[in-house]
């Protein structure tokens, strides 16, 4: 098992980090590794009050410069030229990255865009999207074609429902998701900086486009609403514009793939629960659920200690940085019945992983949308749906998905397109 340590970019961490947050959690609540210098919290209560209280924990993490060892991406070094590039593009001082009162101005500003309300209504064309991608891979498994979940549903649904809301033409998706996937890859994986940057650049003048063209000709879409000054006559400026759009890729698309695979895996592994779903699709409301406590998507956050703090007994020093574990949090034996067990009928479902506080994630309702709208084309229509091997995993300690799952889809099976 676990002999003593924990080394967050150690592969068999990455391959199946619970046992070892069980260790952390029972031997070292607060944690200190010095390689990456950062404490490491993995108590539900600890985690929850470090990514709450902003008052003690700051979510600014300071500019592209300032923020060389990224501890999520080893090899990304940027020299310092090229971090203002990227300073002025990536959302490293925006909504995620700042705190009061900054991060109240904006989030007021955005928040009108994700009401539930304004998110519901774009429920049915979710579902057909949804129902689309499927339809695709069922025909494509029937021309013996090789199918992957990852490539054929869920790493393009996030892209075409966002592209859509944002009013982007079909014909520019295909561009669209490249720059999102290399921006991702290269802050957060092992992607190449290169490409990281090119897509940072790329996608700015494109979103500063669109942003010019949406203030002359506004439509119905969320960036036509972004540009729109809100009641109080208070509007985003140019940069605040772009690096929201910025954000809501960075934010919203993988996290959303890596939840929908995981969810899949999940059922396919325990065929009884995937036979629940198919009999009853309003589970997969449920499933969700469980699927984003389970195998979190994000599986840790960022803070800065704003001044000698002290969880359980132990003194974070001012300025240290904080990785308050989600995905540890929400397999907490001190806080859940069965933390290892994935159940659909859980009572209580106050998991962390959309964050709590002043953070929120703006997208969970979005998210949610999408992952049932996914989980219920599925369960419609390929319903001997099973995985093969092998399947790959995102090489990241921090995103917590798959970059492959190959799937086989029954004989039987169909979509609705002849
Ligand atoms: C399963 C999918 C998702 C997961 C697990 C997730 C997770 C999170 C978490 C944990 C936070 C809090 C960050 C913090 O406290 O530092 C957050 C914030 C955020 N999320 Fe999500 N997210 C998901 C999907 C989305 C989607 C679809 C969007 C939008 C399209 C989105 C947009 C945002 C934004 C804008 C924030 C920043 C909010 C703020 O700082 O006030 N997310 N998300």
């Amino acid at each position: 098992m676990i002999a003593t340590g924990f080394d967050l970019n150690d592969p068999a961490v990455i391959a199946d980090p619970y046992p070892h947050y069980a260790w952390l959690r029972e031997q070292a609540p607060v944690y200190h590794s010095t390689a990456p210098d950062l404490w490491i919290l993995s108590r539900y209560d600890d985690v929850a009050t470090a990514v709450r209280d902003a008052s003690r924990f700051s979510s600014d993490l300071g500019t592209a410069a300032e923020f060389t060892d990224n501890p999520f991406s080893p090899g990304m070094r940027l020299p310092r030229r090229l971090a203002g590039i990227v300073d002025r593009v990536v959302p490293v001082r925006t909504l995620l990255t700042s705190d009061p009162p900054d991060h109240t101005r904006l989030r007021k500003k955005v928040s009108r865009a994700f009401t539930p309300r304004r998110i519901t209504l774009w429920e049915a064309r979710i579902n057909e999207i949804a129902d689309d991608l499927v339809d695709d891979l069922v025909l494509a498994s029937k021309r013996g074609e090789s199918v992957d979940l990852v490539r054929d549903l869920a790493s393009p649904l996030p892209t075409a429902v966002i592209a859509e809301m944002m009013g982007i033409p079909a014909h520019r998706h295909p561009q669209f998701k490249r720059w999102s996937d290399n921006l991702v890859d290269g802050l957060l994986t092992d992607g190449s900086t290169p490409r990281m940057l090119a897509a940072a650049v790329g996608i700015a003048g494109f979103f500063a486009r669109v942003v010019r063209d949406r203030r002359r000709n506004p439509g119905d879409d969320l960036i036509s609403l972004l540009v729109t000054p809100d009641a109080d006559g208070d509007a985003l400026s140019l940069v605040e514009l772009i690096q929201f759009c910025v954000l809501l890729l960075v934010a919203g698309n993988e996290t959303t793939t890596n939840l929908v695979s995981n969810a899949v895996l999940a059922l396919l592994d325990r065929p009884d629960l995937w036979h629940a779903i198919v009999a009853d699709p309003e589970l997969a409301g449920a499933a969700v659920e469980e699927a984003v406590r389970y195998d979190s998507p994000g599986q840790g956050l960022l803070r800065i200690a704003r001044s000698d703090t002290v969880l359980n007994g132990i003194t974070i020093p001012a300025g240290a940085r904080v990785l308050p574990l989600i995905g540890s949090a929400n397999r907490d034996p001190r806080h859940w019945d069965d933390p290892d067990e994935f159940r659909l009928d859980r009572s209580r479902n106050d998991h962390l992983a959309y964050g709590i506080g002043i953070h929120f994630c703006l997208g969970s309702a979005l998210a949610r949308i999408e992952a049932k709208a996914a989980l219920r084309a599925l369960a419609a229509r390929t319903p001997h749906l099973a995985h093969a091997e092998p399947l790959a995993r995102i090489p990241s300690p921090v995103l917590r998905g798959l970059r492959s799952l190959p799937i086989h889809i029954g004989a039987d099976d169909s979509s609705r397109r002849p």
